[in-house]
């Protein structure tokens, strides 16, 4: 029989290649993993976590409703605590002004951000329509788009982030082509981007957003800028990372942040969160009242009591000495081991480091670096992978994406030497 009775989306949907890169881990139980997203594991806070699950089943009114179901928004009081959190992020004090836009009415709790990224692709996106994201981009969401039967055009990066002359053009090319109107968002991951580690200014937020305001006109429909902000509160150091995108004009309307409490917290908890012009929240409560009617309560109440009690920031602040120094020992390791042809960006914070070798040196899967760095037994990410199907450039193939979260700080030295080995040989 030759149907399959899989839906078009079923069947286009393909296999994500983080599935096959834990194989490889799994089938090589000797293999240092720089490839997986992984976050540390030493400094997961178990003790913390088990002091406050005994706090919240310490009492029949709190444990009751952490082990029932709640609404499909999310926890009232996390909701407000997570707006707060932002808004003061944003350098605007809580109770400063209306600032409609962080309103706890407009946010919501989500499985992960991940999910956030799904069920705002599905209300916004049908087959065909088109998406505007960073070359390179977060290769999950790629699966989102790919499997949505969603084109691609990917816009250029630059070290201050977005190049946003490069978004003009492609906008520009789009309208002639008379495909303005199935352009639907700008996919933007702004802060410690995976997988390059760049951090998007303010001012290029700013410009973005003028530019899909300025082409939304034609388009007939908003053009939305989804702003990822994952990594936010992983930068390494003390300095200031910009606000976010909500704080700009417009910036409520046409904003959609979303954010995670897995990264900087326990990603195991599958915590994230959206906050959404009021529209789009909306359609977004009820597609996610189909997936699941609301993340789980225990899970919710666990976030909530880490927040109130301080845990959450004692241990992101443990965290992001841990992280600063896992990012210290891989940037010097690579400063020993790797040949000078290659480069790599520096981040400022999140988990990743991207490097680039000489462009006649291919990186993927079937590759001689790939094959040689599996011989050696340790693993990176294809850079290929993070790169949109857009038929109108052709995918950088020389790049690997190097995680220094899960690892530990002598696999990470290691991994690198073995890597710098293989490099050395065919550089
Ligand atoms: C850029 C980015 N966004 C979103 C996510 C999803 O994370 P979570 O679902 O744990 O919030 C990830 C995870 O790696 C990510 O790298």
């Amino acid at each position: 029989m030759k149907h399959t009775g899989f839906s078009a989306l079923g069947r286009r949907t393909a296999a994500p290649p983080i599935a096959w890169l834990m194989k490889m881990t799994l089938d090589h139980p000797n293999l240092i993993s720089l490839a997986a997203g992984f976050t540390d594991n030493e400094t997961l806070p178990v003790k913390e976590t088990r002091a406050l699950f005994d706090r919240i089943l310490g009492s029949a009114r709190t444990g009751q409703s952490a082990l029932q179901y709640g609404t499909t928004a999310g926890e009232a009081e996390l909701r407000t605590r997570t707006v707060r959190r932002l808004q003061a992020q944003d350098g605007s004090a809580p109770g400063a002004g209306p600032a409609t836009e962080y309103s706890p009415e407009r946010l919501l709790v989500t499985n992960g951000s991940q999910q956030m990224l799904y069920i705002l692709t599905e209300a916004l996106c049908d087959p065909g329509d088109l998406v505007l994201l960073e070359d390179p981009t977060y290769f999950v969401y790629l699966g989102i788009a790919q499997s949505h039967g969603l084109r691609c055009r990917g816009i250029r990066m630059t070290p201050e982030g977005l190049d946003v002359a490069h978004l003009e053009q492609v906008l520009t090319r789009l309208q002639q082509e008379g495909d303005l109107s199935r352009v639907k968002l700008l996919y933007l991951v702004s802060y410690h981007q995976n997988p390059t580690g760049i951090t998007t200014s303010l001012e290029r937020k700013r410009a973005a957003l003028d530019v899909l305001r300025h082409f939304e006109r034609a388009a007939g429909h908003p053009i939305y800028l989804l702003e990822d902000a994952a990594y936010r509160e992983l930068q390494a150091g003390n300095d200031p990372v910009p606000v976010s995108a909500l704080t700009l004009k417009g910036g409520a309307e046409r904003v959609l942040y979303t954010s995670t409490f897995s990264k900087p917290f326990a990603t195991g908890a599958r915590v994230g969160f959206g906050l959404l012009p009021e529209a789009v929240f909306k359609i977004a409560v009820r597609i996610k009242a189909n997936h699941d009617f609301g993340t789980a309560s225990l899970l919710q109440q666990l976030l909530l009591a880490a927040l109130r009690s301080g845990t959450y920031d004692r241990h992101l602040a443990v965290l992001r000495k841990r992280y600063a120094c896992k990012a210290d020992v891989m940037l010097g390791a690579l400063r020993k081991h790797f040949p000078p042809p290659v480069r790599w960006i520096e981040p400022g914070g999140g988990l990743y480091v991207w490097t680039q070798l000489p462009p006649r040196l291919k990186t993927g899967v079937t590759s001689r670096v790939f094959q040689a760095a599996l011989a050696h037994e340790v693993l990176y990410v294809p850079g290929e992978l993070c790169y949109a199907d857009d038929p109108t450039r052709r995918k950088p193939t020389h790049e690997m994406r190097l995680s220094f979260g899960g690892a530990p700080l002598a696999e990470i030295r290691q991994g690198i030497a073995r890597l710098g080995a293989v490099l050395a040989e065919l550089c």
